[in-house]
């Protein structure tokens, strides 16, 4: 059901084996952003059901930002970086989550009007809990939730059921 274009553009979605750490297979997009047509198609393909719905977008650091700021500037709405702890000069709200190991946090700035409407865009949906943390901090933010657009979702962790978006929009999977 890809178009070509976007079956080219997932191909162009490198593995690499045990990065970050032993047995993590890790989806290396930087092929995919070296190619402008890829890049685009793949932008346009995040946002496209979604059109009409949202007035910002926020990007997960880091690699979501890539992806966040281009749709972003594509759909005429502003940009809300949501960043890991310790980064934003004065964050209204943050929200701690989980991680395999340890904890991690979520920040963001309140610099839009409430009842903003907020499509969350990020790369990869593994376990959710990002994603997760990102949708309880835009709530916390007196935002509302258009849904949530991610580049490649890998299945098998079950991130799908854990964010429990039923605006959840992604592009590839594995
Ligand atoms: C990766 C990815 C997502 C998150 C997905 O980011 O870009 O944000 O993990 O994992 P989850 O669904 O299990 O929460 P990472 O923390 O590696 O940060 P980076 O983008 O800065 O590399």
């Amino acid at each position: 059901e890809l178009t070509p274009e976007l079956a080219r553009a997932e191909s162009l979605i490198r593995e690499v084996d045990d990065f970050p750490s032993q047995g993590i297979l890790f989806r290396d997009i930087t092929p995919l952003l070296a190619d402008a047509r890829a890049f685009r198609a793949t932008v346009d393909a995040l946002i496209a059901p979604f059109l009409g719905t949202f007035d910002v977008v926020a990007g997960l650091e880091a690699r979501g930002f890539l992806f966040a700021s281009a749709a972003a500037y594509t759909a005429n709405a502003g940009l809300m970086p949501i960043r890991k702890a310790g980064k934003l000069p004065r964050p209204a709200a943050a929200v701690d989550y989980s991680l395999e190991y340890g904890v991690a946090m979520v920040e963001a700035h309140d610099d839009f009007p409430r009842g903003s409407r907020v499509l969350l865009i990020d790369d990869v949906l593994a376990t959710g809990g990002t994603l997760a943390a990102a949708h309880k901090l835009i709530e916390r933010l007196g935002y509302t939730a258009a849904g949530t657009a991610v580049l490649f979702e890998i299945a098998d962790l079950g991130g799908r059921d854990t964010l429990n978006d039923p605006l959840l929009h992604t592009v590839f999977n594995g």
